[in-house]
């Protein structure tokens, strides 16, 4: 983790309280905390950083990591391609991470990617924003897409069929900046941000992923500036009860809480702006995207991923 990254976290225990963390740094490399940990003084929460990587998720169970599919190579490599395809020359590669940030205008401060994955969209905002910070409760995304901050290109072995493998060099353009961007393992539910620190906020197909949608919606809210502040939600609203129980969801229901469609409702609660989603947000027309992910060469997933970009 950059040391920079220490003046705009906080302790993810004590929220709604925000605590600064303190790094015991072991060992470091140009400004970069390879081994370490961050203590708060306030609780005496540890989170370490290992290989570079902070471990600022307050509700990880490392006895889980284990069923998180997110953690397998086999999903590694498929959000390679997704999010780094078009740089592979793919015909088939989605065009949905460009458009998603063509509706992000140029805007000084901190982006914040929630669920970034192996990093497309923090890259992205890096030429965006003065910072933009991935965060992902995955260790094995935020490892990939640290090892493309640092060394710029990567080997990925995809799958082509069976158990015959592919291998290509993700090489990232000059304009995606590499001392712009940092990646942490953070949970969208607990993020380790001050209030009203952030310019630019992501959050792509995650708010059908969360056991809380809401307090998505909240924490994002919280962690977002009053004003100068855009927002960009998009998700193909596959709601299940394996994510969220039904009457956390919001939307895909006829009757209770939040009936109807989620996109129309997470605009509905953005424009209205009440209680933890206060001061209104001015939403724009919704649009929808084709978003790709790969399996193997003869296997694809094509998901209509439905966006809404506000800004206040
Ligand atoms: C469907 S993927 C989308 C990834 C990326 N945003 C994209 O559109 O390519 C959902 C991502 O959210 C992450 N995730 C799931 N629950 C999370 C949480 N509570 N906080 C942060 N990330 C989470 C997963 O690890 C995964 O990377």
């Amino acid at each position: 983790m950059k040391k920079q990254l220490l003046e705009l976290i906080i302790c993810p225990h004590c929220l709604p309280l925000e605590h600064s963390l303190v790094a015991d740094i072991i060992q470091e490399q140009g400004g970069d905390i390879e081994t370490g940990a961050l203590k708060c003084p306030h609780c005496a929460a540890l989170f370490p950083i290992v290989e570079g990587v902070a471990l600022l998720d307050p509700h990880a169970v490392d006895s889980q990591r284990a069923l998180n599919k997110y953690e397998t190579d086999e999903v590694v490599s498929s959000y390679l391609w997704s999010h780094f395809g078009e740089l592979l020359g793919d015909e088939q590669a989605s065009q949905a991470y460009r458009t998603w940030a063509e509706l992000m205008r140029p805007q000084g401060g901190v982006a914040l990617d929630v669920g970034g994955a192996v990093g497309r969209f923090t890259f992205e905002m890096s030429t965006r924003c003065d910072f933009a910070v991935g965060i992902d409760t995955s260790q094995a995304f935020v490892r990939a897409a640290r090892q493309l901050m640092r060394e710029r290109s990567m080997v990925a072995s995809l799958k082509d069929e069976g158990l015959l493998r592919r291998e290509v060099t993700i090489r990232l353009p000059d304009d995606w900046r590499s001392d712009r961007v940092d990646f942490v393992v953070a949970n969208a539910l607990a993020l380790p941000f001050r209030k009203k620190s952030i310019s630019l906020f992501s959050s792509l197909n995650l708010v059908d992923k969360v056991p809380s949608p809401i307090q998505h919606l909240w924490e994002m809210n919280r962690v977002t500036r009053d004003e100068h502040a855009q927002f960009l939600l998009s998700d193909p609203f596959s709601w299940s009860v394996e994510a969220a129980p039904v009457e956390e969801w919001l939307g895909g229901k006829a009757d209770g809480r939040h009936a109807g469609k989620g996109l129309a409702n997470v605009a509905q609660l953005l424009a209205e702006g009440q209680g933890q989603l206060a001061p209104a947000w001015q939403v724009d027309e919704p649009g929808s995207v084709w978003w790709k992910i790969r399996t193997h060469s003869n296997h694809y997933e094509l998901i209509r991923s439905c966006f809404v970009h506000a800004n206040r």
